[in-house]
This record gives structure tokens, C-alpha cells and sequence, in this order.
């Protein structure tokens, strides 16, 4: 069996896979069935100087992505202070798992809460969401957090962020590790079936998570990866083993996950880190370092030949005949495949298309 320990900040996880901070760890309630769920460490949500007043309504499910307008807790840093956090670290120390505290926004805000949240805390991530693209408000933050605290300082990037840049400018400022990213907005989602009104509370937008996600945060951490070395959390559309092998592939150390434990529960963390153990099995990967990187040092593809096909697979489904809008591909008399490759332009989109992989890709 694939061995999931996950080496980050000096503490050894039995897992890469934690909460990225939102209603799954809202409270001490939630935080517990995330470890009964099988977290390798704990994020709390976002505490801010003061309770957030929260828009109604603000979660949709769209399934291939999700909508919210959740700011920070609702909860109020002094309650945070007296009941949640005290009864977190109680339940961290039991379930010998470490404790990331999110914090946000300002560098002012984060100076009055760090000392606060110091007996609790094994690592902090201040989120950037709602501070702008100039890098000082963010570099101002991370070194507040500093001063005020002993423990490893991470910076949450939200995606629409240029992510080179930003992350450069947060490890000048001293930041221990970087987590990529928040979710992605202004969008918006319309009710078509009540009038069209738009589906969201507050102004009516709504900020992009789950599987729609995964592609422009992946891009993050494969960026960012290239021009820092302190560890990345990668969070964005995670919802199965293999979305967490493309993270640590992209040079993740970790992972995060929101909008699948809303949608599926928290048992969802246990349930993925099986199917990542499964596929590394199956694929000959014994430890997590083993996947760490490995897109950093591919070459990026080119496609110099048409796809080759394996006739024995092909169930003649014309799937990639479809798709093919350089009538490269059609179905001979026995409703087998047959390629035109002068007329290939090698686009690739029939590798994707074929269900059965009888189309094998030549490069
Ligand atoms: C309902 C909801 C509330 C969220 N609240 C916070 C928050 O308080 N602080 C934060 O940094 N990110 C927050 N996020 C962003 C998530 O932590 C995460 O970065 C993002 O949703 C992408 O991951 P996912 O696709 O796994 O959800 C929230 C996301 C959702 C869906
Ligand atoms: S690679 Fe593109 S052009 Fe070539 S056969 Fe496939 S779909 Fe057609
Ligand atoms: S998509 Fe695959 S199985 Fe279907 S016709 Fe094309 S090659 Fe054959």
C-alpha cells in the first residue's frame, strides 16, 4: 500500500489532504467530523476583527462548479477566542494533527488578531481575497504576522491574482508557504426557472469553486512552483484521488478541500486519500515525494504524428469522428476507424474523445 505521509513545516501528516478553510470547518462541530473524516490537518475558516454579515442565500451546487458569497466567519473573533478555537486545538492534540488558522485581511487586522490566536495556532494562512493586486498590502500582512508569531505564515492567493509576482513578493516579505487559491470571481448564476433572477444573495455575484475550478488553480501552482521553494498548498476543484496526483505533480505539497466536503460531507477526505493510495498502487508510486514535481520536469508535448489506432478496442461509437472537424477520421464498411492522416492536424481532441482508448496518442 502507497505510504501518504506528507512531510510539511517539520510535521509528518498521515495524509496530504486538509480542509481549505469555509463552512466544512466553520466551527469546533465541523472541525471533528473533518477528522473523523480523515484529514492529515485542520484549516479553520477565515476570522476576521469582526463577525462577517453573511448574504442569503450564498451556496449554489451547479455540479461542475460551485457558487458562494460567504465572506468570513460569521462568528465573532472573541467567540472564535473562547469557544471554537480552544475546543480545536483540544481536538487537534487527541487526533495528533496540526491546527492552521486563517486569518484575514489587513495588515492591521492581522497585528490585533495574531497575538490572540497564538495558543491555538501551529501555522497561520492569511487570505489576500479581499486586498488588491499591488503586492504591499499582502507583504504588509505576512509581516505582521511575523512579528506577532512564531510559527510558519501562509498566504492564501486568490486566482485571478498574476501568480509569479505575487508569490515572489510574499517570500520577500518572509512567508513560510503558499496556498493556491481562494475561489474565482465576480461571476454570476441566473435562476431561469424564477424569472431569471440571479441565484446568488448580496450583489447577486457569486465566487467560482469546485471542479471548474481545478484547471486555472493547478496553472497557479504549476507557476508558482517554478519561481519559489517554500511549500504549496494547492486548493481548487479537488473532488478525487487523481485531482490530488495533478496537484502534487504541478509541485503541491498538499492539498485543500472545500467544495466537495460541502457537497459530499467530510467524509470525502478519507474517501479521496483512498483513491490516491489506490492509484499510486496501481501505477507504481510508493510515496508522496515520489509524485512531488514531476509536471516541473516534463517537456512540454508536441504532437508530430495522428493518433494510432488499436483496432481490437474500437466499439465503432463515432465518438472522435464527431470531433473531429478536419474529417481526419471516419467509420469504414465494419464500422471500424479508419485515418486520413494527410488530413490530421494533429489537434489531439480525439485522444480525450475515444471512451475505450482505442485511439493511442503517437507522441
Ligand atoms: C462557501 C465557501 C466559503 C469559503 N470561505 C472561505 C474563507 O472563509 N476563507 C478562505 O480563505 N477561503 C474560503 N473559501 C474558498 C475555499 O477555501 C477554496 O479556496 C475554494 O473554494 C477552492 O477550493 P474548492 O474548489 O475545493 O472549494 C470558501 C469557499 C466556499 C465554497
Ligand atoms: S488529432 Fe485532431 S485532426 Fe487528427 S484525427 Fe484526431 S481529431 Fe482529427
Ligand atoms: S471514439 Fe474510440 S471507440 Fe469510438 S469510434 Fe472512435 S476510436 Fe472507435
Amino acid at each position: 500500500m502507497a505510504d501518504l505521509t506528507t512531510r510539511l513545516f517539520g510535521w509528518t501528516l498521515k495524509n496530504p489532504i486538509m480542509p481549505a478553510a469555509g463552512p466544512p470547518v466553520r466551527d469546533a462541530r465541523m472541525a471533528q467530523a473533518c477528522i473523523e473524516g480523515g484529514v492529515g490537518a485542520l484549516v479553520t475558516k477565515t476570522i476576521s476583527t469582526r463577525a462577517a454579515d453573511v448574504p442569503t442565500p450564498n451556496m449554489w451546487d451547479l455540479k461542475s462548479y460551485f457558487l458562494n458569497t460567504e465572506l468570513w466567519s460569521e462568528l465573532s473573533p472573541e467567540h472564535w477566542l473562547e469557544v471554537e478555537f480552544p475546543e480545536i486545538r483540544r481536538l487537534a492534540d487527541e487526533a495528533g494533527i496540526p491546527v492552521i488558522i486563517s486569518l484575514g485581511y489587513t495588515a492591521e487586522e492581522i497585528a490585533q488578531l495574531a497575538p490572540k490566536i497564538k495558543p491555538f495556532a501551529d501555522a497561520v494562512e492569511l487570505s489576500t481575497h479581499y486586498i488588491e493586486d499591488d503586492p504591499r498590502p499582502m507583504q504588509d500582512a505576512i509581516r505582521a504576522a511575523k512579528e506577532a508569531l512564531d510559527v510558519p505564515v501562509l498566504v492564501k492567493m486568490s486566482p485571478f491574482r498574476e501568480p509569479q509576482p505575487a508569490a515572489i513578493a510574499a517570500v520577500e516579505a518572509g512567508v513560510d508557504g503558499i496556498v493556491a487559491t481562494n475561489s474565482f470571481g465576480p461571476t454570476f448564476g441566473i435562476d431561469i426557472e424564477r424569472g431569471g433572477r440571479p441565484l446568488m444573495g448580496g450583489k447577486g455575484y457569486g465566487w467560482l469553486s469546485g471542479p471548474a475550478l481545478k484547471p486555472i488553480s493547478l496553472r497557479m501552482v504549476y507557476d508558482i512552483a517554478q519561481v519559489v521553494d517554500v511549500p504549496i498548498i494547492g486548493v481548487g476543484g479537488i473532488s478525487k484521488g487523481t485531482d490530488v496526483v495533478e496537484y502534487l505533480m504541478a509541485g503541491a505539497s498538499a492539498v485543500g478541500i472545500c467544495t466537495a466536503a460541502i457537497t459530499r460531507g467530510p467524509a470525502v477526505f478519507g474517501k479521496i486519500a483512498k483513491q490516491l493510495a489506490k492509484w499510486m498502487d496501481k501505477n507504481g508510486y510508493a510515496t508522496i515525494p515520489d509524485l512531488q514535481g514531476l509536471t516541473l520536469r516534463q517537456q512540454i508535448p508536441v504532437m508530430e504524428a495522428p493518433p494510432v489506432l488499436i483496432p481490437e478496442k474500437c466499439t465503432g461509437c463515432n465518438f472522435c469522428v464527431i470531433s473531429c472537424v478536419y474529417d481526419a477520421l471516419y467509420l469504414d464498411e465494419n464500422r471500424k476507424i479508419a485515418i486520413v492522416e494527410d488530413n490530421c492536424f494533429k489537434c489531439g481532441v480525439c485522444l480525450s474523445r475515444c471512451p475505450v482508448d482505442a485511439l493511442e496518442s503517437p507522441y
